[in-house]
């Protein structure tokens, strides 16, 4: 029922009295998946040397695995990184970018990382085109623009599986062959695909690809990975140069070697995904349910904050388990102040600066019910904010 959560707050390390509508940012976890994350620390601080020398390449792999499996992913050509960014920095750093190349991305791309195409551009002497998604968004005419915005001097592609700011599932299953086809690289950030919506990496025939597992997927923080192409794996280039620059050290995968480990770090977060995949299916009725009710759920929260107006963002199907719906701000108040005293009165929900106005984004996970959508109605119209719609 999504009048009811599937998963009481109580499970959760939820603070109770936050009402929780952004799992998108940051996440959150069972309080189960903390507890397995704890043993692992402990048994790391018990015995560091024991643990690093016996049993933690073991026991990485074993986690790998389970997340490859479960994302779809090759386990050889896959490692953890600590986050989403980090997986991107790690792309770039393989890329062969020179002066005169084009490196194509869309205007809903992640802040952070077209910070970092900036600073590559900037730094070989190549040009971003940003291929404009205009809202409402559709699909089919975001697949004509960007194949027209492909030129002879296109070297890289970075495409977000699902848009940070408005919450879009781009249809890069047609968009990524545009550029295979003509060999030119292609970098997925898919930080809010894990557990968001069906994922087959290897399926989906990208470069690289990264997501997070600190998101939906609701393991511990610092859980993300990198994925890569076979044809990619002999020139990844790891950020920090560590003991695997040594063929002596480490496992037989070279890129394992080089990426597994970048100095001293602490484990637990990564070494409890398989345990986040499990719990989380115990929890929804297994993952395909977690995925449809969270689908639905999310529209319900949509359509309950538009309240019959025509404010919708984007088709059914380009929605995963968040939604964007555009709002108008009273005079003197702005996205960030919003944000913010949303904030300190316990209502964790971001609002964003975009372009094309002011929006807020919904997440729905277990733990969220249709009901939230009222209650922020209402909380919203008491900060004198208007759903903007066709009543505009
Ligand atoms: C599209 C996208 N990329 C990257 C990130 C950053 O993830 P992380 O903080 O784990 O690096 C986010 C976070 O929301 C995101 O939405």
């Amino acid at each position: 029922m999504l009048t009811e959560p599937v998963s009481p707050n109580a499970r959760w390390a939820l603070d109770p009295v936050v009402v929780h509508l952004n799992h998108g940012s940051f996440g959150g976890c069972l309080r189960s998946v903390l507890d397995v994350a704890a043993a692992a620390r402990a048994r790391v601080e018990a015995a560091p040397m024991r643990f690093f020398v016996l049993e933690w390449q073991t026991e990485l792999d074993r986690a790998r695995a389970a997340l490859a499996a479960f994302v779809g992913a090759d386990a050889e050509r896959m490692a953890f990184v600590p986050s989403s960014t980090t997986g991107v920095a790690i792309a770039l750093h393989s890329a062969t970018i020179a002066a005169g190349d084009e490196i194509l991305t869309t205007s809903h791309v992640y802040a952070a990382c077209l910070f970092q195409l900036q600073r590559l551009a900037t730094e070989r002497g190549a040009r971003i085109v940003i291929v404009d998604i205009a809202l409402p968004f559709e699909p089919d005419e975001l697949v004509a623009s960007v194949a027209a915005a492909i030129t002879p001097r296109t070297r890289l592609a970075l495409l977000d599986h699902i848009t940070s700011p408005t919450a879009l599932r781009l249809p890069i299953e047609r968009l990524i062959p545009l550029f295979s086809a003509r060999d030119i690289p292609v970098l997925v950030d898919g930080a809010h695909a894990p557990g968001q919506i069906e994922l087959d990496v290897e399926r989906l025939g990208a470069t690289w690809y990264v997501g997070n597992c600190h998101k939906w997927l609701c393991a511990p923080k610092a859980s993300g990975f990198l994925a890569w192409s076979a044809a990619a794996a002999a020139t990844l280039r790891p950020l920090v140069t560590s003991h695997g620059a040594s063929a002596a050290y480490g496992p037989a995968n070279r890129q394992h070697a080089e990426l597994d480990w970048s100095g001293t770090y602490d484990p637990s977060a990564q070494l409890a995904v398989p345990s986040a995949i499990t719990a989380m299916a115990h929890e929804g009725g297994g993952w395909p349910a977690i995925l449809a009710r969270n689908h639905a759920l999310a529209l319900e929260l949509r359509d309950r904050l538009a309240d019959g107006t025509s404010a919708r963002l984007a088709p059914d199907h380009a929605i995963g388990t968040m939604a964007a719906i555009p709002i108008a701000l009273p005079a003197g108040t702005d996205a960030r102040s919003l944000e913010r005293a949303l904030l300190v009165s316990g209502w964790e929900v971001p609002i964003v600066d975009h372009p094309s106005g002011p929006l807020v984004r919904v997440s729905a996970h277990l733990y969220n019910h249709a009901g939230e959508a009222d209650l922020l109605a209402g909380k919203l119209r008491s900060l004198g904010v208007r759903i903007r719609g066709d009543r505009d």
